[in-house]
């Protein structure tokens, strides 16, 4: 079928988009406002973007009750924030801060979350989180009213030392991390279990 998304409501465009490019990583982002109030939220539009310098992508949409989401308020103030990586065993709490609390209600504490300190940044690490990015914004795209394209780069990782499988070569016990991810509409989520590999083949001379 042809989905023309110039005729279609935003909603189904979401719905569309939403369903197909799946499964979709998971950013649980903090952050900091201006006058000092912590701030979580998870985000699914959201990747790796390139390596020299280290850059990460998150894209935010409008809030429902119109304007910008705290979390990008927060970004466009002071340009710092923190990728949290999510296992299973968080998802219950990062679910608590998608709710779409007032700016000035501290998410992390209503999710019973603990956090620990940034080296780069003033945005709070999750502490049970086994992988944080230190985030500074290089840029800030408007891609529609009230919608963002967060670029960051990346300053430092945290990664929790069980998973670290040979540090120099920055190899990681990816499986092992439990990682969720996002499916369609509804609540769905996936799990990283169900793998296969598949070798690059070399160019033929
Ligand atoms: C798993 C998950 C993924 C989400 N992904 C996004 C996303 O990519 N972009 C977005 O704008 N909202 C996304 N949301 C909704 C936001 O988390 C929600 O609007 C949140 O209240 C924003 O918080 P803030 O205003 O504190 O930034 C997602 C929610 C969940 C549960």
């Amino acid at each position: 079928m042809y989905f023309d998304f110039g005729s279609l409501p935003a909603q189904t465009c979401y719905n569309l988009m939403a369903a197909t490019v799946t499964p979709r990583p998971i950013a649980w982002v903090t952050t900091i406002s201006e006058s000092g109030v912590l701030n979580a939220a998870p985000f699914s539009f959201f990747n790796v973007m390139g390596h020299q310098p280290p850059t990460v992508a998150i894209g935010l949409m409008r809030q429902a009750r119109g304007g910008i989401k705290d979390t990008g308020a927060n970004i466009l103030q002071n340009g710092e924030f923190v990728v949290n990586l999510v296992p299973e065993d968080l998802v219950q709490a990062m679910n608590v801060t998608c709710a779409d609390y007032p700016a000035e209600v501290d998410e992390l504490e209503k999710a019973g979350v603990q956090i620990k300190p940034a080296t780069h940044v003033r945005p709070p690490l999750i502490e049970s989180s086994p992988v944080s990015f230190e985030c500074r914004s290089l840029s800030t795209v408007v891609t529609g009213p009230e919608q963002l394209v967060v670029i960051g780069q990346v300053l430092a990782a945290h990664i929790d030392e069980r998973y670290i499988l040979d540090a120099g070569r920055g190899f990681v016990k990816t499986p092992e991390l439990g990682l969720i991810s996002r499916m369609h509409g509804g609540g769905w989520y996936a799990r990283s279990t169900d793998l296969f590999q598949l070798n690059r083949p070399e160019a033929p001379m």
